[in-house]
């Protein structure tokens, strides 16, 4: 990257280094925008950017895996940002967003900056390489142009970009994971109060598998919000007759008892699904903490048959991975896991066990779908940093 920095941007002077995860969530799924609890861990494979300070008021990018059609950088003047980019090299509104959203927040850039960006997660699977994008860039001009900012308000101000500046309206699950994961844990947040603990993601001879469906999730955007408005409608419903500030507030017994207050039996659905899924994410959690994975394992199971029948977020090639992991020996649990509408799966993987995972789980989805599924095993990792 170094010697590609240098035939970019010029020879004067060293870049930095810095690398930002990407996430897998291990439950808790649509539950952030919902005030509920999220139970993510930072993983292995992530975005490293070379980057250094320039004195010119210009922001110059490029990205080993998008721009490999030009051989000059993306430039744009700082004061010139003012909307997002439309039509091609669009990914560039992620690092665009974060300057924008800085100077709102009153960051005073006494110069530009050249970064090379250059990633190793599928795009388009869940993993949250936008979040990583955006957090990574946080940390860069925090680091070049001493900003100071901390984890948790990196995640904030990331969040903030891609929700005001890209347009999507994603909660914080993602940003806070890629900020603030750490080595051989899972974080525990609460989405209400962004209170957070981690947990030692103690798994034995166990293996995390990301299995990519390969299909892209493009309708993440509209059903995204579309789901979202659903839930509000729900709340704003409920909130009628008790008081409640989001659906997470409530116990299934509470959903349950004010459920004829829902009008549209659709929406009705959507909350049962965050109400149980918020549910889910904490007895999760507190299984891990007492070593009991298989309860741990059904409980990812039941996510997936939710995040399938109440929320309706998987397609049918995320059913069939989730549906033949179940039935593999040694397979602890399967699910979902981000957004949904394509993407991955995550299971919990008995050591032994990951090879005919991977062997039977691969061909039996190729014959069911006529799609190839890429795996990846992963680690917990550390959030964004400089290395
Ligand atoms: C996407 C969003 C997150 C979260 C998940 C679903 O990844 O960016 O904020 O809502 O979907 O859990």
């Amino acid at each position: 990257m170094k010697e590609i920095f240098a035939k970019i941007f010029g020879q004067s002077s060293q870049p930095e280094a810095f690398f930002s995860p990407g996430r897998v969530n291990l439950i808790g799924e649509h539950t952030d925008h919902e005030g509920g609890y999220v139970f993510p861990c930072a993983i292995d494979f992530g975005i490293t950017a070379l980057a250094r300070k320039i004195s010119d008021r210009i922001i110059r990018l490029h990205s080993l895996n998008f721009d490999k059609d030009y051989n000059a950088p993306f430039e744009i003047a700082i004061d010139e940002i003012n909307e997002k980019l439309t039509g091609s090299r669009t990914w560039v509104n992620y690092p665009l967003g974060i300057v924008s959203i800085l100077i709102k927040h009153g960051y005073k850039f006494d110069g530009g900056a050249e970064i090379l960006y250059s990633g190793n997660l599928p795009d388009g699977a869940g993993l949250s390489s936008s979040a990583a994008i955006e957090v990574l860039t946080v940390k860069i001009f925090s680091e070049l142009f001493g900003f100071n900012i901390d984890g948790v308000k990196a995640a904030l101000f990331s969040q903030q970009a891609e929700n005001e500046f890209v347009g999507m309206h994603c909660g914080i699950m993602d940003q806070f994971a890629v900020s603030m994961g750490k080595k051989n844990h899972a974080v525990l947040l609460n989405c209400s109060t962004l209170d957070y603990s981690y947990a030692p993601l103690e798994l034995g001879t166990c293996k995390i598998i990301i299995t990519n469906s390969n299909v892209p999730h493009s309708l993440v955007g509209s059903e995204y919000n579309l789901r979202r408005q659903q839930c509000e409608q729900a709340l704003a419903d409920i909130q009628k007759a008790k008081e409640i500030s989001c659906l997470c507030d409530l116990s299934m017994n509470e959903l349950d008892e004010y459920s004829s207050c829902v009008k549209d039996p659709v929406n009705l659905r959507r909350a049962r699904h965050a109400v149980s899924e918020n549910a889910r994410a904490l007895r999760a959690s507190e299984a891990l903490k007492a070593g009991d994975l298989n309860m741990f394992g059904r409980l990812m199971n039941a996510s997936h048959v939710s995040l399938r029948d109440d929320y309706q977020v998987t397609v049918p090639e995320l059913d069939v991975l989730a549906s033949l992991a179940w039935e593999i020996p040694g397979v602890i649990g399967s699910r979902m896991t981000g957004g949904g509408f394509g993407g991955c799966t995550v299971s919990i993987v008995e050591g032994e066990a990951v090879k005919s995972f991977i062997d039977k789980v691969g061909a039996e989805y190729e014959k069911q779908t006529g799609r190839k599924a890429s795996f990846y095993e992963t680690g917990s990792n550390d959030g964004a940093r400089r290395i």
